[in-house]
Formats: C-alpha cells, sequence, structure tokens
C-alpha cells in the first residue's frame, strides 16, 4: 500500500495556515531544542551523495528549511557538503510569504535562496500552487472565476517573477490528483479548482512560464509508483493530465515523482514504476524524484530490521527509475530523522509512537544504511 496521507477526510483545505518546519526559530530561541551536536559524523568520507550522483550525470538535492538549518548548523553543514540542489521546505508555501491577501514577506524564502546561492547550489521552488498548504486568510479570499484567477495571477507573477532566473524550476501544481473524488479526469477537488476548472492548471503553468522562462516546470505528484489499484489510478489521471497539457500547448516540462515511500509496503514492482517514467518519458518529459523519504509505519521497533527495510525500499525505487535515464534527479524530502514531517503526519508516523527512521541519517547525523543504500544505487545507476 502507498500511503494515502493526503486522503481527502482533511477536506480540501487539509492544514491550512499551519506550515510548521519541524522545529519553530521560536522554539530554538526559546531553547526547546536539545544541546547542538558536536562533531556529528559526516555522512560521506568520500565524494558524498551529490558526488556519486554527478559521476553518473544525475543531481542529487535535499529539501532543508530555514529552522532547520538554524537548529542544526551541522546539518546545514552537510546540506552544503552532500547535496547538489537545495529545496526551501516550506518557505515557498503560501502559509510562509503570503501573510495577508495583499502582501509578501519573502525573509525566509530569501535566507534559502541566500543559503543555495552561498553554496553555489541551485534551487527548486516548491510549490507555487498546493492545496495543502494554503494561509487562514485563504477561507475568505474570492471563490468566483475572476478573483480567483486574479489571485494566481499576481501569486504567480510576484513569486516567480521576484526569483526569475534563480531557480532551477517549480513545482507549479503540487498534487493536482486525487482519485477518490471519483471525477472522470481524476483531479482533487480543491479551491483552485472549484473556481476555474480544471485549466487552473494550465493557467499557473503559462503564468509561471511568462514570470519565469528559464524555469523547468514541473507537476508534481504522489502515490505514483506503487502496483497497486490506487496508484494505477493516480497514474493514468496524470498520464492523462500531462497528455492534455501537452495536447493544449501548455509549458510543462517534467513531472516530478515525490516519492513518499513505505517501508512495509508489499506491492514494489520495479516493472510498473519504469513502464509509467517510460510512458511520461515517450511524451518528451523528463521524470524527477523531488520528496524521496520511507516510512517505516507498520514495521516492528526493531531498529537494524527497520533500517535495513528502509534501506532495501530505497535501493529497489532508486534502482527501478534510474535505470530509466529520462531521471536525472533526485531530491531527498531531508537528510535526517531528526527533522521529519513524517512523525507529524497521521498516514505516515508510527502506530506505537516512535519516531520514524526514514530518512538517510540518524538523529545525531550518523548515515544509517539508508544512506549507505542511496550511494550503492548511484554508484549502479548508468550513466547518463
Ligand atoms: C511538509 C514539510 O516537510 C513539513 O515541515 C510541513 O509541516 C508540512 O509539509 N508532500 C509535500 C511537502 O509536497 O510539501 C510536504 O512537506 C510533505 C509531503
Amino acid at each position: 500500500m502507498g500511503i494515502s496521507r493526503h486522503g481527502p477526510r482533511r477536506g480540501p483545505l487539509r492544514g491550512r495556515g499551519r506550515v510548521r518546519g519541524p522545529v519553530s526559530r521560536r522554539g530554538v530561541l526559546a531553547g526547546a531544542v536539545g544541546p547542538m551536536l558536536a562533531g556529528p559524523a559526516r555522512a560521506a568520507q568520500g565524494p558524498g551523495l551529490g558526488g556519486l550522483a554527478a559521476a553518473r550525470g544525475i543531481v542529487f538535492g535535499t529539501a532543508l528549511t530555514r529552522g532547520e538549518a538554524e537548529a542544526s548548523p551541522a546539518l546545514a553543514r552537510i546540506a552544503g557538503a552532500e547535496a547538489a540542489l537545495i529545496v526551501p521546505g516550506n518557505e515557498f508555501k503560501w502559509p510562509a510569504h503570503r501573510p495577508s491577501a495583499e502582501g509578501f514577506d519573502f525573509r525566509d524564502a530569501d535566507f534559502m535562496m541566500r543559503f543555495a546561492e552561498e553554496h553555489r547550489k541551485p534551487a527548486r521552488g516548491h510549490a507555487l500552487v498546493w492545496h495543502g498548504a494554503l494561509p487562514a486568510w485563504f477561507e475568505g479570499a474570492p471563490r468566483d472565476a475572476a478573483g480567483m484567477r486574479a489571485m494566481l495571477e499576481r501569486h504567480i507573477r510576484t513569486v516567480a517573477g521576484r526569483y526569475a532566473g534563480r531557480m532551477q524550476s517549480w513545482d507549479v501544481v503540487n498534487e493536482p490528483v486525487e482519485p477518490w473524488y471519483r471525477r472522470a479526469d481524476g483531479l482533487r477537488e480543491t479551491p483552485f479548482l472549484a473556481a476555474l476548472g480544471p485549466g487552473y492548471i494550465d493557467l499557473a503553468f503559462r503564468l509561471a512560464h511568462e514570470a519565469d522562462p528559464a524555469a523547468r516546470l514541473v507537476l508534481n505528484e504522489y502515490g505514483l509508483e506503487m502496483a497497486n489499484e490506487d496508484n494505477a489510478a493516480r497514474r493514468a489521471a496524470i498520464l492523462a493530465l500531462l497528455r492534455g497539457m501537452l495536447a493544449r500547448g501548455v509549458p510543462v516540462h517534467a513531472l516530478g515523482i515525490q516519492g513518499h515511500l513505505a517501508a512495509a509496503a508489499r506491492d514494489f514492482d520495479a516493472g510498473v514504476l519504469r513502464r509509467f517514467i517510460r510512458e511520461v518519458a515517450a511524451l518528451g518529459l523528463e521524470v524527477l524524484v523531488t520528496e524521496l523519504d520511507v516510512t517505516d509505519r507498520g514495521l516492528p521497533p526493531d531498529i537494524p530490521a527497520r533500517d535495513a527495510a528502509v534501506a532495501r525500499m530505497l535501493r529497489a525505487f532508486l534502482d527501478a527509475a534510474l535505470a530509466e535515464p529520462s531521471v536525472r534527479m533526485v531530491v531527498v524530502w531531508g537528510l535526517t530523522d531528526r527533522f521529519t514531517w513524517m512523525n507529524d503526519s497521521r498516514y505516515a508516523r508510527r502506530e506505537d509512537g516512535l519516531p520514524v527512521r526514514g530518512h538517510l541519517l540518524d538523529e545525531a547525523l550518523r548515515p544509517k544504511p539508508a544512506w549507505h543504500a542511496v550511494a550503492d544505487a548511484f554508484r549502479a545507476a548508468p550513466q547518463r
């Protein structure tokens, strides 16, 4: 089974007004975070994951938030050393830079862009349109077509325009598909869809392209990798959506496969994933892995067993994905178990309350079997 953490049970405005970094800056200032870790093991003595990936023509990146970088300078150093690309984890979501319907506040976004640029790394923007993180004021925002259109225009022009030429790529629309709604097109019912119909997706991509013609524009989605009915419906909806967009001349350049995996899942099938990636590539699109991590929900508490299962899942997924030459970027959704969204997600967190061990480094930033699995997958990947 895949994780269907964004199931509609939470309603279309799930989590609005609350893009909480795992560590808020207030928490850090208040000393709520434990002592800084002294001299954590460097994840890599050799070239690091970024170097191993680059040797095969693959870009390895990580999500990182300002809260994480400030709470753990050691993590910031490792991210700077290991990753070849940075994705600000929350700073480009509406609650982070849209304090009001009129206003923008780019302090955290600018902080993360500076971080990337000082480390000479490209950045990806995540995300211009996402139903999953909307500020509280959004509820009072216009719901008619003209009002919604004006709001999207202003948002995308301002945000993508401000960073034009500095973003390697943008997740223009995040998670547009949700078969649970039983629409023929498989689209998720969001306030954007309600106001503008399916055309909101085309509109967002056209606006993003106008505002930043150099950025690669990505449609980003989860639940695309497993061999089950739910994921098959998501794949079909995404393929239909991409085909339609291309037929209408919409500037879409890539599909982002989030890659939130579950180590307990029994239904991974490399052939199914590879076939899907080939179908997307046949449309002339790139395929990126944009948010790789693995929940160990459903596995017994034993740590070595969990770590081994997470590593196996990562290796199986990456071996399949990287066998396809259209996959040239792998981004993990955080490097360390110390900061993970999965403990806060009702779909990804463990039922026994133990912290999820789903990233490459443990809470003390030491490499786990998962780190080595990713390193080995890069070493084994065919050359691009
Ligand atoms: C998560 C962040 O990691 C958390 O810090 C935040 O509280 C909620 O969002 N899919 C996505 C990401 O597209 O934006 C989500 O990030 C994780 C799931």
